[in-house]
């Protein structure tokens, strides 16, 4: 079924120039962008972002993490484009978890600078595309 979800660039791998080569894989899984923007995003609209960790050890330098500087975020469209991206994405931790072959496996070494963001499940993916692009027509 077609499906659309919502992704995240993180600072990380913009500072090291990673936009091309990431567009680049998803593309070639086949996901369509079909919304595309680079943002510096705020504390308040990070923390929105990922309520669902508040409290969590690792939440306030996420935070921190997330607003140090530009980002791309957009959405994609394809058949099954959430499993999709999160497959080509990988694991959270990008050592212990992801495989090689896989954005995180390939390009990252600790959990925080994981490089990419992706909805965790259909659900998710219109909430996050609402909350970034409130004018963008959900499917
Ligand atoms: P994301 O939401 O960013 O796509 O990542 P995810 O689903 O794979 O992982 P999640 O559990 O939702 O965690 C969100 C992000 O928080 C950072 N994190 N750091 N132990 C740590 O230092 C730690 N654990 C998580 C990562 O940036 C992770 O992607
Ligand atoms: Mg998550």
């Amino acid at each position: 079924m077609t499906e659309q979800t919502f992704f995240m660039i993180k600072p990380d791998a913009v500072e090291r120039g990673l936009v091309g080569e990431i567009l680049r894989r998803a593309e070639n899984k086949g996901l369509q962008i079909v919304a595309l923007d680079m943002r510096t995003i705020t504390r308040e609209f990070a923390e929105a972002h990922y309520a669902e960790h508040q409290g969590k050890d690792f939440y306030e330098p996420l935070i921190e993490f997330v607003t140090r500087g530009p980002l791309v975020c957009g959405v994609f469209e394809s058949v099954n484009a959430v499993a999709a991206w999160r497959q080509i994405c990988g694991e959270t931790d990008p050592v212990h978890s992801a495989q090689p072959g896989s954005i995180r496996g390939d390009y990252c070494l600790i959990t925080r600078e994981n490089a990419v963001h992706g909805s965790d499940c259909a659900e998710t993916a219109r909430a996050e595309i609402s909350n970034w692009f409130p004018d963008f027509p959900l499917k």
